[in-house]
C-alpha cells in the first residue's frame, strides 16, 4: 500500500519501442489503494514511458469502484510526458460497495468470480464487459478520421464514465487517510 500511494516505482522489464508511429495508445490499468497500481506507475515513471511523448492516449481503467485519484495521478504523468489524453473508459463493479469488498476477497482467495446463491459476481460484471464493444466503433472512427478532439465527449455520451457521488466523497476521505499512513517499521 505505501508504495502504491506514494508512487514508489519498481524496476520493470525493458519495453522495446515498436517501429513506426502509433495511431493511438490505449493504456489499460488498475487502481490499487486509490492510486495507480505499482506496475502501471513503474511503467509511467520509467524511461520506457518516453514512447508516450506526443502521442494520443486513451486510458481504460478496470476497478472495483474507486479510481478518481489514480486517474488524476496518471493524468499528471501524461501531462509531464506531453502526451494528449483523448478519452477515458472506466469499468467498475456495480455491486454495493461493501458487498463488492466481500466478493473481491472471495475472488482473491478462492478464485471464484461467478455469483453464488447469496453473493453477486465479483469485479466488473460480465454484462459490462460484453457491452464494451459499443466503444470500439467510436475509437475506430476517431483513428480513421484522425479526429480525437470529440472522442471523449462521444464516449461520455455512451456512459464510458459513471460517477457515484457517495463513492467520490468516500474516496476523497480515504486517500487522505492512506496518504498520512506511516508504516511502523
Ligand atoms: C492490492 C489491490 C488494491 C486495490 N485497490 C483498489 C482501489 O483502490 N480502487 C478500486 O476501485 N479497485 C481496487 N482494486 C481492484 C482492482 O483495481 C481490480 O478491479 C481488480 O484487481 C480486478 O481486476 P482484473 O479483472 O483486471 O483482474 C484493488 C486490487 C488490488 C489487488
Amino acid at each position: 500500500m505505501p508504495e502504491s500511494v506514494q508512487l514508489i516505482s519498481e524496476e520493470i522489464e525493458p519495453i522495446e519501442k515498436p517501429p513506426g508511429s502509433f495511431d493511438l495508445v490505449i493504456l489499460g490499468y488498475q487502481p490499487w489503494f486509490l492510486s495507480p497500481s505499482i506496475p502501471i506507475n513503474s511503467f509511467l515513471q520509467s524511461e520506457y514511458a518516453g514512447i508516450l511523448r506526443n502521442q494520443n492516449v486513451l486510458t481504460i481503467i478496470g476497478s472495483r469502484n474507486m479510481w478518481l485519484n489514480a486517474q488524476e495521478k496518471v493524468k499528471q504523468r501524461l501531462l509531464d510526458l506531453e502526451a494528449q489524453l483523448v478519452g477515458n473508459i472506466v469499468f467498475f463493479d456495480r455491486s454495493p460497495n461493501l458487498l463488492s469488498i466481500l466478493t473481491i476477497i472471495r475472488w482473491s482467495f478462492k478464485g471464484q468470480k461467478e455469483a453464488t446463491r447469496f453473493m453477486p459476481e465479483a469485479g466488473v460484471q460480465q454484462k459490462d464487459i460484453q457491452n464494451a464493444d459499443r466503444f470500439g466503433e467510436m475509437i475506430l472512427s476517431a483513428i480513421q478520421n484522425q479526429q480525437f478532439s470529440t472522442l471523449h465527449q462521444q464516449l461520455l455520451e455512451r456512459d464510458a464514465v459513471e460517477l457515484q457521488p457517495g463513492l467520490v466523497v468516500l474516496e476523497k476521505r480515504g486517500i487522505k487517510i492512506l496518504e498520512n499512513f506511516r508504516p511502523l517499521y
